[in-house]
């Protein structure tokens, strides 16, 4: 199993075959819904006592299991939030498999944390927070909020001297996985109520004002571009009232993050070099493939109070204290070093190259709006902030969105699901791939001047 020998040949053979077909298919086809008695039909399990000849297994792969997963990275996949994954990312990510890079510690992967840390500068620079931030490469957004508010109550419940239950400060449209995350750290959230669906630090101030105990607050999290409608919080102010009250402030920027890159709209972000923590998923907007996403702090030395793993047998890595252990600033141990897939493709690209993929995706979703605003039958719910455009087919209920949703994912056109907003069913275009262009948008819109059969 573990010797090169000539079935291993055969199945670099056949998996570099399967990478060239794949890495070359321009555009990526959305694929479809796995139905799960047809895979039960089509793809019985192969895994017996004995060995499988490996073109049998591959065969499976190729032929049914990887049709029935759509594909993220296809620039019609317009739901949740996509993936663009540069060719370059992609091709090194192969490297980092082959190479097992295990990114936990400086002892014993000096080399690739170094490139992650170059990675990490470039984005703490486009968020201007000092020479001294930094932070870690994790597996999602979600990983990167809990290991964050982590930090933050348990710096908070320090300042105090107790363990008393703390409470997070969000919004409505604040992730989900920040509710999570409060559940399993034995938090409450308070909800910040919005002005114009947009986390503001006066009503932040409000609500602290008017709370029997705000002591017990430990955060606040703003978020940089909402995941339903791409909305950027009022940082600026969110970020005074934090300070003024030594809350722990916090921004979600996984998705909207990217958007620093762009000089247009830059400036929607001020205030996010306030934060103590901030999370980026390059796996969403920042071309890196699944999963990456990064954790940044003002001051990781918090952080490594609160999630540096003790035991005998990691006291090896902990004999230079000025060594960067990329396990001290999250709640994981054993990490891949995914920051490098991106670190390839940004240094061979160029960040000017990821400035223009992004606002190639912020123009298009510019042509969606204005498209949707001068066409009868749909109506634009707000001008997006980001590259999210959210809009009504006039007329229509979820049910008939759902089957046209259904439908257009079938015909390969678009994979666009229906969300909500202020309690109605909406559609919803979430745009990070510059292969996206307007004419997909137009096929789509199209595609709604009738009711689907
Ligand atoms: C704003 C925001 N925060 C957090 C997350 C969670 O990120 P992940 O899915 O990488 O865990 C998402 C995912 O869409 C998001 O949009």
């Amino acid at each position: 199993m573990h010797g090169f020998d000539e079935t291993t040949e055969r199945i670099l053979r056949r998996a570099s075959e399967y990478v060239r077909e794949r890495l070359t298919i321009d555009p990526v086809p959305l694929d479809h819904r796995g139905i799960a008695a047809e895979l039960d039909r089509d793809a019985p399990s192969l895994i017996g006592d004995g060995p499988t000849d490996p073109d049998i297994v591959f065969d499976q792969y190729e032929r049914v299991l990887g049709p029935a997963v759509i594909s993220v990275d296809s620039p019609r996949f317009l739901s949740f939030i996509p993936a663009a994954p540069t060719k370059a990312s992609m091709l090194f990510d192969m490297v980092v498999s082959a190479s097992s890079l295990n990114g936990t510690s400086w002892l014993e992967s000096a080399g690739a944390i170094h490139a992650e840390n170059h990675v990490l500068r470039v984005v703490a620079d486009l968020a201007g927070l000092p020479a001294t931030a930094g932070g870690v490469f994790l597996s999602g957004g979600s990983a990167g909020n809990l290991s964050a508010l982590t930090v933050a109550r348990d710096v908070a419940r320090h300042r105090r001297g107790d363990r008393a239950r703390m409470r997070i400060l969000a919004s409505e449209q604040t992730h989900s996985s920040v509710a999570n995350t409060a559940r399993i750290l034995d938090c409450d959230i308070v909800t910040v109520p919005a002005v114009d669906s947009r986390m503001v630090g006066a009503e932040v101030e409000r609500v602290i004002a008017s709370d029997e105990d705000p002591s017990t607050f430990c955060a606040v999290v703003a978020t940089a571009g909402t995941t339903n409608a791409g909305i950027v919080d009022d940082l600026v102010g969110v970020g005074e009232v934090a300070r003024k009250h030594g809350l722990w402030f916090h921004v979600d920027a996984a998705y909207g993050g990217a958007a620093l890159l762009s000089r247009r709209i830059s400036a929607r972000f001020a205030g996010i070099d306030r934060v103590d923590s901030m999370i980026v998923d390059p796996h969403k907007w920042l071309f890196a493939p699944l999963d990456c996403a990064i954790l940044l702090y003002r001051e990781p030395r918090l952080a490594k109070g609160v999630h540096t793993q003790n035991a005998s047998y990691l006291d090896s890595i902990h004999v230079d204290d000025s060594e960067w252990n990329p396990t001290d600033y999250a709640y994981h141990l054993t990490r891949r070093a995914r920051g490098l897939a991106m670190w390839f493709s940004l240094a061979t690209h160029g960040i000017d190259a990821y400035r223009d993929a992004v606002d190639r995706a912020l123009d298009v979703a510019t042509h969606a709006a204005e498209r949707i605003v001068s066409t009868p039958y749909l109506e634009l719910v707000r001008e997006p902030d980001l590259s999210v455009v959210m809009f009504r087919r006039r007329g229509w209920d979820e049910r008939r969105y759902t089957r046209w949703s259904e439908q257009l994912l079938a015909d390969g056109i678009g994979f666009v699901l229906p969300s909500r907003w202020d309690g109605e069913p909406i559609l919803r275009l979430a745009i990070v791939h510059p292969g996206t262009s307007e004419a997909i948008i137009d096929e789509i819109l199209g595609t709604l001047a009738h009711a689907p059969t």
